[in-house]
């Protein structure tokens, strides 16, 4: 393949060389002389100028380069006079290839909010905000893979339709093909499913874990990367209904191992970002800082790229959710009644405000919780010899609160059949899953990370709906 991308041609910055380029006008300035047109392809953040002339061409090609135009420059490089780039093209010709027109073209060359650029998902990649998202999410999906791949992890595809209810909460889509207004019925007057297409009730996974979990009990070593499903009415800036999720699981491992790979992952991936993805790194922070020079100074936030060397060079906290309950308890904050919702004692679930105060205020640092009350977290988890907590843990990110969810598995029958039994988990329906235990059960431990959440932290983006391609959200669903 030719290499004749801007972020090539940057690079490489031969001087002399007659080449041609296509890519999209951001801006166009000038006098009636000359215009510099920024021409920019999505390949880097970096956009090329090119230089025309008007003496070569006609006012009809003139005036379509527009922003949001595509156009084809050819000419020759040259030593760029300007700052900020070392070469410029010096364009004999250049042909529209596809009009924009700016009475309406949306995006115009000026700063937008990203509540209205959501409205048009369709053309905002076309910005510099959000290809250098973008970029970052691919050099992530790589890094992630890369990492696995180098620990020997082989990477399991776990069903997207599926007839069990992982989590346990069931807040699942149903998938169907039964007609909406005339469903079959059985004669106790219940919908047939058996008329279904797959015979049976189902639904969009939430989780590949179940499944996950019979791979790693065959190959030690596994990871699902996959879309998962949430039908929960949650319109928050951290919550989707469609998101990606990462969930390795691995036999032989107890809880500590688990966080010790969990913690080694995080840190793995915000340095391959901080080593690949610089300029667009570097662009972003500028963008943050510039939105919060509105703010006082005590409300704004460490800058972008020293907050993910920070996280990336320290190491995580760890503490019990017994632990963390006193410290939220006594903190002046719940004292003085300034938790939405107050710290009662052991068994409150933990809700965002928290999370973030313990990350943000109390240690200012990530924050691994563990042994969480039973009655809050899945069937699955490894009841702990208090008979009161499971081995749970939580990766708890400043901005973000949690971005990793996971737990060392309960092995033993017996245990795993009387809990499901109290949770009301249909255990007729998962016999498959209760085999790994009846057969050559072992430990084991795996999490999940929310891929969109580490997107956000690493860009910096406060909406998550802004670091998926097509954010799909309750009452949402364009495109
Ligand atoms: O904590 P969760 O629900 O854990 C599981 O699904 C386990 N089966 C994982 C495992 O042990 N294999 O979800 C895991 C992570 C959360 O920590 C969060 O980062 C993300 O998935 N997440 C969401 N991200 C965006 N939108 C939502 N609605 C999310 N729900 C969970
Ligand atoms: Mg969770």
């Amino acid at each position: 393949m030719k290499k004749n991308q801007i972020i090539d041609i940057l690079k490489s910055g031969q001087v002399g060389a007659e080449i041609t380029v296509k890519g999209w006008v951001r801006t166009r300035r000038g006098s009636k002389n000359v215009s510099f047109i920024a021409l920019n392809d999505g390949s880097t953040i970096n956009n090329l100028q090119v230089v025309a002339d008007a003496e070569n061409f006609s006012e009809e090609i003139l005036k379509h380069i527009n922003t949001g135009a595509a156009i084809a420059a050819t000419g020759k490089l040259v030593e760029s006079a300007g700052s900020g780039q070392s070469v410029e093209l010096q364009a004999e010709k250049i042909e529209i290839i596809g009009k924009a027109d700016p009475d309406k073209y949306p995006i115009q060359p000026k700063r937008h909010t990203l509540e209205f650029l959501r409205d048009v998902a369709h053309l905002r990649p076309r910005t510099a905000t959000y290809s250098a998202i973008f970029r970052i999410r691919h050099k992530l999906i790589f890094a992630i893979h890369n990492f696995f791949n180098e620990r020997g992890f082989y990477n399991i595809h776990t069903p997207i339709i599926t007839s069990s209810d992982a989590e346990g909460a069931g807040e699942m889509f149903r998938v169907t093909t039964l007609p909406m207004n005339d469903l079959p019925k059985t004669e106790e007057g219940g919908i047939d499913y058996s008329e279904d297409f797959f015979g049976k009730s189902t639904n969009l996974t939430v989780s590949g874990q179940l499944e996950g979990e019979l791979f790693a009990m065959a190959m030690s070593r596994i990871y699902t990367f996959g879309p998962t499903f949430r039908a929960e009415n949650s319109n928050t800036s951290r919550h989707l209904a469609e998101f990606w999720m990462i969930e390795p699981e691995v036999a032989f491992f107890d809880l500590n191992d688990n966080m010790d790979l969990a913690e080694e992952f995080l840190q793995y991936l915000i340095r391959y970002a901080l080593d690949n993805c610089m300029d667009d790194l570097q662009f972003l922070s500028k963008r943050l800082q510039d939105e919060e020079k509105n703010k006082p100074a005590d409300q704004r936030s460490m800058e972008l790229i020293e907050k993910l060397k920070f996280v990336a060079d320290n190491e995580f906290v760890r503490l019990t959710y017994t632990e963390a309950i006193d410290i939220l308890k006594n903190s002046k904050q719940n004292k003085k009644g300034k938790f939405q919702y107050p710290i009662e004692g052991f068994g409150t679930d933990l809700q965002s405000e928290h999370e973030r105060y313990l990350v943000e205020k109390k240690f200012q640092k990530p924050v691994i919780l563990t042994d969480y009350p039973k009655e809050i977290k899945a069937f699955y988890m490894r009841m702990n010899d208090d008979n009161q907590t499971v081995a749970a843990m939580d990766v708890l990110f400043p901005q973000i609160g949690e971005i990793i969810g996971g737990s060392q598995r309960e092995e033993r029958l017996e245990v795993l059949e009387s809990r499901m039994a109290e949770m009301n988990i249909p255990a007729d329906e998962m016999q498959w899953y209760l085999d790994t235990r009846r057969f050559g059960g072992c430990q084991h431990a795996g999490f999940g990370l929310g891929f969109e959440r580490l997107v956000q932290f690493v860009t910096g983006m406060g909406n998550i709906r802004d670091v998926i391609p097509f954010p799909r959200t309750p009452k949402n669903c364009e495109f």
